[in-house]
């Protein structure tokens, strides 16, 4: 059986995309049967870039495929930020709570019209001795006024999907992961990966 790791510390995450494997013959693995290796920083310009750096630095460290996904919000208004400094929008370590305080003062009075954003996921697949693919899937919406909803995380509770009328925090996690950005990404590089097994 292929083995496939994924360069993920989120627990969450980690369990979404084994789901999604599921019924691939591969046998996925996680960073925790690899406690020695050390993320690399996620410096680069692009979603794309980061999920790159990271899946091929870790490839290289294990001998093995490994996928990884970096993703964050993009806010028309706000010229795309934050962007790949989504996690630290309010500072280095901050918390969502902060992040979203900030963004919804960031577009105080703003019109719903100019409120649209996007959130963007890439997912990288590196391959020992060949080229890494990446595809990146992407959802729409709108930040809202204020916090609304319980589930979620990140900025699930300022983004509004529309097609539902709902935040991503008051959707069903089910939905959402259906429909959202990472969702998306993830279908691609199953189907990718479906050729490669
Ligand atoms: P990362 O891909 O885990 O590095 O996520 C970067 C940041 O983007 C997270 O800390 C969140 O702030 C934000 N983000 C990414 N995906 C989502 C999502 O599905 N909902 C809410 N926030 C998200």
């Amino acid at each position: 059986m292929k083995k496939l790791v994924l360069a993920t510390n989120n627990l969450n995450k980690a369990v979404e995309i084994k789901e999604l494997l599921e019924d691939l013959d591969i046998a996925v693995l996680t960073l925790q049967d690899y406690p020695g290796i050390k993320m690399p920083e996620e410096d680069r310009p692009d979603f794309a870039g980061n999920a790159i750096k990271k899946a091929e630095a870790v490839s290289a460290a294990t001998g093995l495929p490994v996928m990884a996904d970096d993703s964050g919000l993009e806010v028309d208004a706000l010229g795309g930020r934050p962007g790949v400094y989504s996690a630290r929008y309010a500072g280095e370590g901050s918390s969502d709570r902060a992040n979203n305080e900030l963004l919804l003062e960031e577009l105080a009075g703003l019109p719903p019209e100019k409120r649209t954003a996007r959130f963007r996921c890439a997912v990288a697949v590196a391959f020992p001795g060949k080229q890494t693919i990446v595809v990146e899937g992407t959802c729409p919406g709108r930040i809202a006024e204020k916090p609304l909803g319980e589930g979620g995380f990140g900025y699930d509770p300022v983004f509004i999907y529309e097609p539902e009328g709902l935040t991503f925090a008051q959707m069903p996690p089910g939905a959402k992961n259906r429909v959202s950005h990472r969702g998306k990404a993830l279908a691609k590089a199953r189907e990718l990966l479906k050729g490669l097994v």
